[in-house]
């Protein structure tokens, strides 16, 4: 079990699905499952920070993560919403919704249960400080803003959309503030957690980094 933890584009995403497949263990991007509990939220009509409402529609929500390829399903209730989670609305209501308790019960439960049936590179905001602080391994990452809001935007100029890098830059503040400022379960870096600055480095350079420390702590299969 390998835990990566850390703000908005500091490398996580890419990191984690690399490594896992290196390892041959499974990718939990708990941030898609998030996300795509805020999408079932947002097409419910309902109001992102309304514990009781959106609290119901937390028992009657499945979603699921599949690895197609090289690349990882996002399924909520069934249906494919791999794209639909990075879009535009979800990012600005997700952190809102992540911060109710009953939400993240539930998707707690549900990381849980998936790394109980296989080994797991699991990246968020909360793995090696309270999903699995039994992790073998914990990385936390970090960036600059400016280099964060460059990678993102150069990953929203691929989907074909144009943005402006303060405005981004804005907005990846204002997410990291409520990430961990929220009373339930906020980003923090797990006091065993190996901290990581990929500011000035290339994704091949990032994910050689990683390998190489799990390598070395745990072995060529990962694990101790
Ligand atoms: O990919 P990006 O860095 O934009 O974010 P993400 O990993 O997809 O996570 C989206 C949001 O989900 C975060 O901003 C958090 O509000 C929430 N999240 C969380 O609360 N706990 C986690 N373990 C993972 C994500």
């Amino acid at each position: 079990m390998i835990a990566i933890d850390g703000p908005a584009a500091s490398g996580k995403s890419t990191t984690a699905r690399r490594v896992a497949q290196e390892l041959g263990f499974l990718h939990l991007d708990t941030g898609a499952m998030y996300r795509a509990f805020t999408l079932k939220v947002l097409r419910a009509g309902k109001d992102p920070g309304d514990s009781e409402s959106v609290g119901a529609l937390v028992g009657v929500t499945q979603i699921e993560l599949h690895r197609a390829n090289d690349a990882l399903l996002v399924l909520l209730d069934g249906e494919d919403v791999t794209l639909a989670v990075r879009g535009e609305d979800v990012t600005r209501a997700v952190s809102t919704v992540s911060s109710l308790r009953c939400v993240r019960e539930a998707m707690v439960r549900e990381q849980r249960r998936a790394a109980g049936q296989s080994d797991v590179v699991a990246e968020g905001r909360d793995i090696g400080t309270v999903v699995f602080p039994d992790a073998d391994l914990k990385f936390f990452m970090i960036a600059g803003i400016d280099a964060r809001a460059r990678r993102r935007q150069a990953e929203l100029m691929n989907r074909g959309i144009r943005t402006d890098l303060d405005a981004l830059a804005g907005k990846i503040r204002e997410r990291d503030w409520l990430d961990s400022t929220r009373a339930e379960s906020p980003l923090r870096k797990a006091a065993d957690a190996i901290e990581i600055d990929t500011s000035s480095m290339t994704v091949d350079e990032q994910v050689a980094l990683v390998t190489g420390i799990v390598r070395e702590r745990l072995g060529r299969k990962g694990k101790p």
